[in-house]
């Protein structure tokens, strides 16, 4: 009896003890990786280690991305999806570029005026809320159209199974999914017409199981039946049930009219090395072509990073370039872009011509809607590069976090709400501050301006950086930053992606800083001094990279503001 309580008294000790060390849940992340072959980076390590299984089971780096999509798709509800749309920009080992345009587009009965009231006023929240705000997604055939053109393993289900497994068995959310998914609760029981799996009856905790059955279901319908099972049959005619109870307007037409594109790449050049990008309807690969262009003949390396002098340039670069987007960028299948006279050598000379190394020009203030942005910017980006030198550079989104917060019913994914890139009313800011338009002004089966910038840099005709980012308007000063890091910063590439970043967009007239940076008072003092104005805010950006060594090892980076990760082999 003594001896059964002393065991009994022990093991009540041991049950205390484990349980007060216990520690929360946590993904173990790899932040950088080096590797002789294959490099896969993405915004979630599920998603990162079933890429690199792809292009270990023999897969090339396009396969990888459509296993990564949709595994992003389940573990990444935040960005991921397939409700969603994006563009891949890709460089074959044969040297060969291309990029296709998985864009989401403005449904048939879309009109210009639709976010409008009658007093020609913008209507709050309506192009960034529920049915109404989603674009027709494009994800889907856009993986369906990367399939057919450069699958190596030419198995789709091997490509799709692994995420159909996530959703229906479920994943354990991290500390900042948990985070993410507790704040978004009321949305999510605002929006819905049924209550999503994304909302449950107490908080969200690190380690949680999130099961996605209706989309394990809806995955399964585009596994065995492709593009066709999502944009006909019952996933179609789940979308279009939803949008009848919500108050939507996609309709079957929309669904089986919706194409990916394969678009030439925007390919420009920064001193030795070849910038391959994303042309209209992103605004990214031109903005990026303009501002590296606009600062070469510039001496930055001898400015050093972030100096007054560095910051400076870099942001009356921004300037113009995001005056020039909010101009003339449009879906250029429906209004003409001058994209060559805009990175023009002569017209961007021109455009710094009233550079004063010494004054901030002021940008000519708007007063309505110029607001810092108060959504989250959420974005997904991801690099891989395979072993025969494959390398791909995809950006996909919903816009904002979660997208419109509204899951279609009985089919389990969340639409976006990319209707908010339109230009609701030209002059009128939208979520990230931008403005837009005539030529981003919303049409039927138009495509929405973007400013996702996936971008492969070559030197001496071989990949040598790959990189991107999620942020909205700040996406394509992010990469501009981490290629500026890298080429003439000699920073190392995990630092290069996850130092303290900087922006500006024209509108508002101010320099934007991240938390992260890291501004000594001298260096913002001299900036005030030449008359800018400067704004702490949140972080932005989660950039990805990977990059060529001169050992020819592949080198991968993964943001630390979240739980990206890298891995290769
Ligand atoms: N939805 C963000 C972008 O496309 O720029």
């Amino acid at each position: 009896m003594r001896l059964n309580l002393k065991i009994l008294y022990i093991f009540l000790i041991i049950t205390v003890l484990s349980c007060k060390t216990k520690a929360p849940f946590r993904y173990s992340l790899q932040k950088s990786a080096i590797a002789d072959q294959s490099m896969v980076v993405t915004a979630h390590p599920l998603a990162s280690e079933i890429g690199l299984k792809i292009l270990k089971k023999g897969g090339n780096a396009v396969d990888a991305a459509i296993a990564v999509q949709y595994t992003l798709a389940v573990v990444l509800p935040v960005a991921g999806n397939i409700g969603g749309g994006g563009f891949m920009v890709l460089r074959m080992a044969d040297g060969t570029t291309n990029t296709l345009d998985f864009r989401e587009k403005a449904p048939g009965k879309a009109s210009r005026d639709m976010y409008l009231d009658e007093q020609q006023a913008v209507i709050p929240r309506l192009s960034i809320d529920g049915h109404l705000a989603s674009g027709v997604p494009g994800s889907v055939a856009g993986m369906d159209a990367a399939f057919t053109r450069y699958s190596q393993l030419k198995d789709f289900a091997a490509l799709i199974d692994p995420a159909i497994a996530l959703a229906r068995d479920g994943f354990q959310i991290s500390q900042q999914q948990a985070d993410g998914l507790n704040r978004t609760r009321e949305a999510f029981i605002k929006l819905n017409t049924t209550t999503p799996a994304f909302v449950k009856n107490t908080e969200w905790k690190a380690g949680d199981l999130l099961v996605q059955t209706e989309l394990a279901k809806t995955l399964t319908r585009i596994r065995d039946q492709g593009a066709a099972g999502f944009y006909e049959g019952e996933t179609a005619d789940l979308i279009v049930a939803e949008m009848k109870a919500g108050g939507g307007i996609i309709s079957h037409q929309d669904l089986k009219d919706y194409e990916a594109i394969w678009r030439q790449p925007l390919v420009s050049t920064y001193k030795e090395y070849g910038i391959i990008s994303m042309p209209p309807p992103s605004s990214g690969g031109l903005a990026l072509a303009q501002l590296l262009k606009m600062v070469a003949p510039y001496p930055i390396r001898t400015y050093g990073f972030q100096s007054a002098e560095a910051i400076h340039l870099m942001a009356e670069a921004e300037r113009r370039v995001y005056a020039d987007r909010a101009t003339y960028l449009g879906d250029s299948d429906f209004v003409t872009v001058p994209i060559r006279s805009l990175i023009d050598d002569n017209y961007l000379k021109n455009r710094m011509m009233d550079f004063d190394p010494n004054r901030a020009n002021a940008s000519e203030m708007v007063g309505a809607g110029l607001v810092t942005p108060v959504e989250s910017e959420e974005t997904t980006h991801f690099c891989i590069v395979d072993a025969a030198g494959n390398a791909v550079s995809l950006t996909t989104t919903l816009n904002g976090g979660y997208g419109a917060k509204t899951v279609v019913s009985g089919a389990g994914f969340l639409l976006n709400n990319e209707m908010d890139d339109f230009s609701a009313k030209p002059g009128v800011a939208n979520m990230f501050g931008l403005i837009g338009n005539e030529a981003n002004a919303i049409e039927p089966g138009k495509r929405m301006l973007s400013s996702m910038t996936p971008t492969i840099v070559t030197k001496d005709n071989e990949v040598y950086l790959v990189v991107g980012t999620p942020g909205g308007s700040t996406i394509i000063t992010s990469v501009f930053q981490t290629i500026l890091n890298v080429i003439e910063f000699d920073k190392t590439l995990p630092d290069a992606v996850s130092l303290g970043r900087f922006h500006h967009q024209w509108k508002p007239d101010a320099i934007q800083l991240d938390e992260l940076i890291e501004l000594s008072p001298p260096v913002k003092k001299n900036l005030l001094k030449k008359g800018h104005h400067l704004k702490q805010r949140s972080n932005f950006g989660r950039v990805e990279a990977i990059l060529r060594r001169a050992d020819g090892r592949l080198e991968g980076a993964a943001d630390v503001r979240g739980d990206d990760d890298a891995r290769g082999f």
